[in-house]
């Protein structure tokens, strides 16, 4: 007879978490925080006549949704077959589609909306990003 207390379902502590997907959440949102912080500076240098960093601009903000999509994928792996818990993935969803929003915004020229938008990214990524490097299990990472 199996033991309710170790059935399959039931959410793993984070120490059981395999360690690869903790680290891919710590890289993968310290990216996409690195990208929030630089953006502002990289917007400051092309609206002054450095118009070569508007593709600058652009680049980063692609690259920001391309680990922001990986993000949404590795916090799902956390969740199934990671066991970890399914609110998990709210925060990379609701990221992800401020960083599209805003991307769709700066090309349509928005930008009483654009720049507020993106002091909340940045935000919000970096606490997201702090986060995870503050939870999850040390012993767990480091023996994978
Ligand atoms: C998460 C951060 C950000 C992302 C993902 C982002 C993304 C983008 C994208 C995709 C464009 C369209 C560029 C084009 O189609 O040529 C754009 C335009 C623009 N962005 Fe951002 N941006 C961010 C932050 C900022 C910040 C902080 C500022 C300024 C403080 C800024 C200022 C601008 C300006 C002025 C434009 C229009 C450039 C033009 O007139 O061609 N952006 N942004």
């Amino acid at each position: 007879m199996s033991n309710p207390t170790t059935t399959r379902t039931e959410p793993r502590r984070a120490g059981q978490m395999p360690g690869w997907i903790i680290w891919s959440q710590r890289v993968l949102i310290t990216l996409v925080a690195a990208g929030g912080v630089l953006q502002p500076f990289i917007a400051g240098l092309f609206v002054t006549g450095n118009v070569g960093l508007l593709l600058v601009h652009v680049m980063i903000a692609a690259a920001m949704v391309f680990f922001g999509l990986l993000l949404v994928v590795a916090t799902v792996l956390s969740w199934r077959p990671g066991h970890g818990p399914g609110r998990a993935v709210v925060a990379p969803v609701v990221l992800l589609s401020l960083i599209l929003a805003q991307s769709a915004l700066g090309a349509f020229r928005v930008l009483e909306i654009h720049f507020p938008l993106a002091f909340a990214i940045a935000g919000i990524s970096i606490g997201l990003a702090t986060r995870s490097w503050r939870s999850g299990d040390s012993r767990a990472v480091a023996a994978r």
